[in-house]
């Protein structure tokens, strides 16, 4: 047996502990070093001082080797890309041999040194100056070993060889792109004699009865060696660390106010400087609570990857990453599905998040064959699942942030997380335990799942979930005295996910239902170029990878290159601290009802701003100061003197609360939340008589000219176009997978149109026809009912299925062709962004205006996007103001892209969307939500578009 198929997590490496910066002497091993990549682990070993790497590459460390164009990435979610024989190995096994030479100054420190690799994917066999150290798997977890004795002063030689796959790969089955290298810091840490080897910070909160933000603090930390505490801010000065100090009223440390305290701990020989949050972590009566109160998880799954790097995330990245977070309303952070880099911990004390913080385990791939030889369930595993736990909850124990540990992620349920989750809560016991495959709750504290539907969700909020097969009476009780967190729900691949809106609510029904992590924050697409330099993002499959996933890799709420996507700012909308609501009808004025919903923070300091407008057209506005609003309270403003509506449009009131001071987040200003109420609709011009048309070569009705063969509109005015016509179709989003089948079998994407009739009348133009696909018997029987009325064209369309339709449609309504000039497109109706049926909270009603190409969400795998909604009515204009004004009748939902739907739906990237020489342009009646059926629920029953008769109505002008 080969050594990478040793069950040992590693060898010759030093016990886990506390990760943290001091003021001894370290070194950064980061930089250029050599590398040479072989094809299996029999290459020559790497170690020897003297051996020749002149003519190996040059690669960053940190980085991962394929995103530097050795090897390629590849990607499977949950299949293992070798065969399934644990511990074994393929013998394609990729090598990566890293060298670094690197000068030591004289006069360092000599003694204990420690030399430190916070991630290396996966297995790592390391030498220095010739002596082979030891080696080690779990790739997101440090590893420390003892070279003091073999550093010289000059150069010295560090080899390591780094082998992808190991015993340890069937622990790492997450679903990522396969990325191996040193992808975390290298870095010499001096350990000076008498110095902190570890330590563990215990600060306790108590909150006060009158104000639970500040409270009484209880502090210890427990060192190895003696050490000295100091807290400035506290008063005090040099106490021994390990004996509790009570302090007297201290401000907690929460999410949305992340208190912390500078403090140093103090050895003769070194001094650390740490940051202490006080904050207590319990469970009482089935609801988690941080100091006392209730928390809402408003949260993502959080991947470590970058478009170009891979696994190796700058600083940079990160904190913008994080600052956008909190910019969203995001307080919540699983780390799916291992250990972050610690800088991540270090922001999210900073900033304010709740953090699950998930240990690197995963072996989903056993399910393909119903989870036989499954290492969770197997007692040879034990050492290297408690290795994990212990590097994880070693290393991370000091974050205040942290509030769960999580076992893993889907590695079906044995005795070893038995072992985890005992070893953990002994080490840890102020921390609650979280594992998603427990679905017994044997070895958690809190129950879990992913993808629960809303029903289920609200069966558990009622405490009553159908009982585990395997729970006795006890353990089921167990589990319902439980909180409960979805950990990954909103499937957010392409465009979606829709119905977030209704877990909000549920979350805020059910007090055991405690909010949960949208799946997933990033896409993990990798940035390429064409040849001739157009940027896209490719996924699985675009390496020739033997097996992969495709794009299962890109669902996340912000693009490859951190761009938020349209979900990211339904969900920022949904989870806003400030929900907004109004009463009253009286004119010129209105009540304005704020409701905080921050679990702690007092809301102080903040601003509302109004504004009255007419069909977007601003006739007033103002500020008016909010008063503080305590935590989970509410307070009601009276707007009076608001101007009056004027003319026809249609009036609204938008108000917004904005912060009034700066954070470190968002400058002050930022939105805590907005709302609209109507104040006068619109009044609709009565329609003048209408035209009779005059029939020819072509029939005429008013502006409009007809194609008398098959009733289909060719002109209007000096506009030349196509259409309108019946559209039953979209390219199909990812989220549509639970009906793709069906409505393909349906042949959907192929309707024909018969013309059954086309009739001129006394007052305008019949067209009949039927719409259906062939080989199949179900139709729609259309009526398209024209009229001219002056310059305006109108059209009532009623549709009646004919046959049986046992599925949603993806669409109804009207699709036209209009020259591509016309591309500068102002609507009144939802906005800015795109917004569907069951993701559309953050569409507000305004006047907005975008060209056609700005109307286009690019996502990666390119599908059915950009519908604005709501809209009253829009102009699709050339640069010269000519074009068409199209109306609802009352709303319509608006589309327009240079492509047409067939050729949306044959992309595979974005780059292979070229621009055709018209506007094609939807006007539906409505859409089929998006739910999150890519991977969970599909549409709820209230956003489906059911097949069934239906009228409505379109205007058309030209202009
Ligand atoms: C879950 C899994 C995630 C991801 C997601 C689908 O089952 O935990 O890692 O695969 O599904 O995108």
């Amino acid at each position: 047996m080969s050594y990478v198929e040793d069950l040992a997590p590693r060898v010759g490496s030093l016990p886990p502990r506390a990760a943290f910066a001091s003021t001894a002497w370290s070194l950064s091993l980061n930089g250029d070093w050599k590398f040479r990549l072989s094809p299996t682990i029999d290459a020559p070993e790497p170690g020897a001082v003297d051996l020749d790497d002149s003519d190996w590459a040059t690669l960053p460390v940190p980085s991962s080797w394929p995103m530097h164009g050795h090897g390629k990435p590849s990607y499977t979610n949950v299949k293992y890309p070798f065969p399934v024989d644990p511990p074994r190995v393929p013998d394609e096994n990729p090598t990566g041999d890293h060298r670094l030479t690197f000068d030591l100054p004289g006069d360092r420190p000599v003694g204990r040194t420690v030399l430190r690799f916070d991630g290396v994917d996966s297995h790592a066999r390391v030498w220095l100056n010739g002596t082979e150290l030891g080696w080690s798997t779990g790739s997101r977890l440090p590893v420390e070993y003892e070279v003091g004795h073999l550093l010289r002063a000059g150069a010295n030689v560090l080899a390591v060889r780094v082998h992808q796959w190991s015993a340890a790969s069937y622990l790492e089955d997450q679903d990522m792109w396969w990325l191996p290298g040193i992808f975390r810091d290298v870095t010499l840490l001096h350990r000076p004699d008498g110095g902190l080897t570890d330590f563990f910070v215990h600060a306790d909160f108590e909150p006060s009865e009158s104000d639970h933000t500040v409270g009484t603090g209880l502090l210890r930390i427990d060192t190895d060696v003696p050490a000295r505490l100091s807290v400035p801010e506290l008063g005090i000065t040099d106490h021994p660390a390990g004996e509790p100090v009570d302090i007297g009223c201290v401000t907690g440390w929460t999410a949305e106010q992340p208190r912390l305290y500078a403090a140093t701990l103090a050895t003769d020989t070194e001094q650390v400087a740490i940051r202490i949050g006080f904050r207590t972590v319990s469970i009482v009566d089935g609801v988690l609570l941080v100091n006392g109160r209730r928390i809402l998880l408003r949260g993502v799954n959080r991947h470590e990857f970058h478009p170009d790097l891979g696994r190796v995330v700058p600083e940079e990245t990160l904190r913008a990453e994080l600052l956008l977070m909190k910019r969203c309303h995001v307080n919540a952070i699983r780390t799916s599905h291992y250990p972050p880099d610690s800088r991540m911990l270090a922001l999210a004390d900073e900033l304010g998040f709740w953090v699950v913080d998930e240990c690197d385990l995963e072996t989903h791939g056993f399910g393909v064959d119903g989870w036989r030889r499954n290492p969770s369930d197997d007692p040879q595993w034990t050492d290297a699942y408690l290795d994990r736990m212990r590097r994880m909850v070693e290393r991370d124990k000091n974050h205040p942030s942290i509030i769960l540990w999580s076992l893993g992620n889907e590695s079906g349920i044995g005795v070893n997380h038995g072992a985890m989750a005992q070893w953990t809560r002994h080490r840890d016991p102020s921390r609650p335990i979280h594992y998603e495959g427990d679905h017994a709750c044997r070895h958690v504290d809190v129950y879990s799942r992913m993808y629960a539907s809303h029903a289920e969700v609200d069966a558990i909020g009622r405490h009553a979930e159908p009982r585990h097969p395997d729970a006795d009476d006890a353990l089921d009780a167990r589990r319902r005295g439980m909180p409960f967190v979805l950990c990954e729900y909103g499937h957010a691949m392409g465009n979606g996910p829709g119905g977030l809106l209704e877990y909000r609510e549920l979350f805020e029904r059910h007090p055991r239902c405690q909010g949960g992590f949208i799946w997933e924050w990033l896409d993990h697409g990798i940035r390429s170029h064409t040849a001739d330099g157009r940027e896209y993002f490719r996924y699985g499959g675009d390496f020739g990878e033997e097996l992969h996933d495709g794009n299962f890799i890109v669902d996340g709420l912000v693009f490859p290159d951190r761009t938020p996507s349209p979900g990211l700012v339904e969900f920022a909308k949904i989870i806003e601290p400030v929900r907004i609501g109004f009463a009253g009808t009286a004119p010129g004025s209105r009540t304005v009802r704020l409701h905080s919903t921050y679990d702690h923070a007092t809301l102080a300091g903040a601003v509302l701003r109004w504004r009255v407008a007419v069909d977007g057209e601003q006739l007033g506005a103002g500020e008016t100061p909010v008063p503080p609003i305590p935590a989970g309270g509410s307070v009601e403003l009276a707007l009076t003197d608001l101007p009056a509506p004027t003319g026809a449009g249609e009036c609204w009131l938008t108000v917004s609360v904005e912060s009034g001071t700066d954070t470190a987040w968002a400058a002050a200003g930022h939105v805590l939340g907005d709302g609209q109420t109507q104040l006068a609709p619109a009044h609709r011009p009565v329609l003048v008589a209408p035209v009779a048309p005059r029939a020819g070569e072509v029939i005429e009705l008013g502006a409009g000219r007809f194609d008398p063969t098959d009733g289909v509109l060719r002109g209007l005015g000096d506009l030349s176009l196509s259409g309108p016509r019946l559209d039953v179709w979209r390219a199909p989003i990812d989220n549509d997978k639970p009906y793709r089948a069906d409505w393909s079998a349906a042949g959907l994407h192929r309707m024909h149109h018969r013309t059954a009739e086309v009739r001129a009348t006394a007052a305008g133009l019949l067209v009949r026809t039927r719409v259906a696909a062939a080989s199949r018997d179900r139709g729609l029987a259309v009526q398209y009912r024209w009229t001219a009325h002056d310059d305006l064209l109108r059209v009532v369309v009623s549709v009646v299925p004919e046959g049986e339709w046992p599925f949603p449609l993806p669409r109804l309504g009207l699709r036209l062709a209009l020259p591509a000039a016309l591309a500068r497109v102002t609507w009144f109706g939802g906005g800015p962004g795109e917004a569907y049926a069951d993701s559309r909270q953050a569409a507000r009603i305004d006047r907005f205006s975008a060209t056609v190409d700005e109307l286009q969400t690019p996502y990666v795998f390119p599908q059915e996007n950009g519908n604005r909604t709501a809209v009253r009515w829009a102009t699709l204009l050339d640069d010269a103001g000519h074009g068409l004004r199209v109306e609802g009748a009352p709303t319509v939902e608006l589309t327009a892209r240079r492509w047409t739907s067939e050729r949306l739906a044959a992309a595979r990237h974005t780059v292979d969307l070229v621009a055709d020489d018209a506007i094609h342009l939807n006007l539906d009646h409505a859409q089929h939500g998006l739910g999150s059926g890519s991977c969970g629920p599909a549409v709820l029953p209230r956003y489906e578009l059911r097949a069934e008769p239906v009228t409505f109505e379109v205007r058309l002008r030209a202009i």
